[in-house]
């Protein structure tokens, strides 16, 4: 079977080491596609694949058609809304995550940009110890829970609202349950978002929820950009010159934002999160191995389509 890595962001190469390895010790052929620069170019690298390791590159019907061949698409990550899972089912295709396997390095993403906001980054201008404060999670998944664990190593008041995972999971950890998201957005020093992009969540977060924030907060997205709804967001940051908005997902009118309110945002030039060595080798040998063991006996564990 030939096995196709496609990342326009690459991982490591140690990472892609790693997976030719796993590929090829199972009897597979490895190709690789890196910084690719438009969809044509990953439609023809594609268009013999049986199987294909992607990060949050677009995987569309198009592609589908393209690569009549695929039998699996492993996306080296959690959050698969780059993938259609409508056209991978409609070709034959099943669709995995890797859930878990970068979230550490999301987590640590989170707390460094709860500091630098908190320290106005790094500007010199008094800032505040996240010791002690308040921190709101919006879900409870595995990014979550490492960022709970961390924060609470630096002494955080830790909560979370999560309507697919119960209180007590919550409480396991160390964390209380909030009792609404409107209870969480407005009893928080920090706020940051863990919700995947799904037709419900998209556009969820606007100015009933932001304007909630108390005085001085800091909302974090290192989630998606999509669940913002960023005319509100630009037009609470306009109304709440105390309110700071950085994010790893920078959205669509981060040049207005930034000339606007330049203190109080700050996005990564390209998502970083997950791109750490230790989250790149993760993700990126798991997939292998799901792959691996896709062929070897038709194990679909993390299948989610
Ligand atoms: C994820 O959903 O796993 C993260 O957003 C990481 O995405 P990336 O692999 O494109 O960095």
């Amino acid at each position: 079977m030939k096995v196709l890595v496609a990342t326009e962001k690459p991982f490591s190469a140690k990472a892609v080491q790693g997976i030719r390895e796993r590929i090829e010790n199972a009897g597979h052929t490895f190709a690789l596609l890196e910084k690719y620069t438009s969809p044509e170019e990953l439609r023809k690298a594609a268009a013999d694949a049986d199987a294909l390791i992607v990060r949050s590159d677009i995987v569309d019907a198009a592609l589908f058609n393209a690569a009549p061949n695929l039998k699996i698409v492993v996306r080296a990550g959690a959050g698969y809304d780059n993938i259609d899972l409508k056209a991978a089912t409609a070709a034959g295709a099943i669709v995995e995550n890797t859930p878990g396997q970068n979230a550490n390095a999301v987590a640590e993403l989170v707390i460094g940009m709860a500091i630098m906001a908190a320290r106005n980054k790094y500007s010199g201008a008094t800032g505040f110890e996240i010791s002690g404060k308040r921190l709101g999670l919006q879900a409870f998944g595995q990014v979550s829970r490492h960022v709970a664990a961390i924060a609470r190593g630096f002494g955080m008041d830790v909560s979370a609202i999560d309507p697919y995972c119960p209180a007590e999971v919550m409480e396991n950890n160390g964390v209380k349950c909030a009792a609404s998201l409107q209870d969480l957005y407005a009893g928080n020093d920090i706020v940051s978002i863990h919700i995947p992009a799904t037709p419900e969540t998209v556009g969820s977060i606007g100015k009933n929820l932001i304007s909630r924030l108390p005085k001085g907060a800091i909302l974090i997205n290192t989630a998606r950009k999509e669940v913002i709804n960023e005319p509100e967001l630009e037009l609470v940051l306009t109304e709440r010159p105390d309110i700071k908005y950085f994010a790893d997902v920078k959205p669509a009118n981060a040049d207005v934002l930034t000339e606007k309110f330049a203190d109080r945002v700050f996005f990564t030039p390209k998502k970083s999160g997950a791109q750490t060595a230790e989250a790149n080798l993760n993700a990126g040998l798991a997939a292998a191995d799901q792959i691996v063991a896709f062929f070897r006996d038709g194990t679909d564990r993390f299948r989610v389509n």
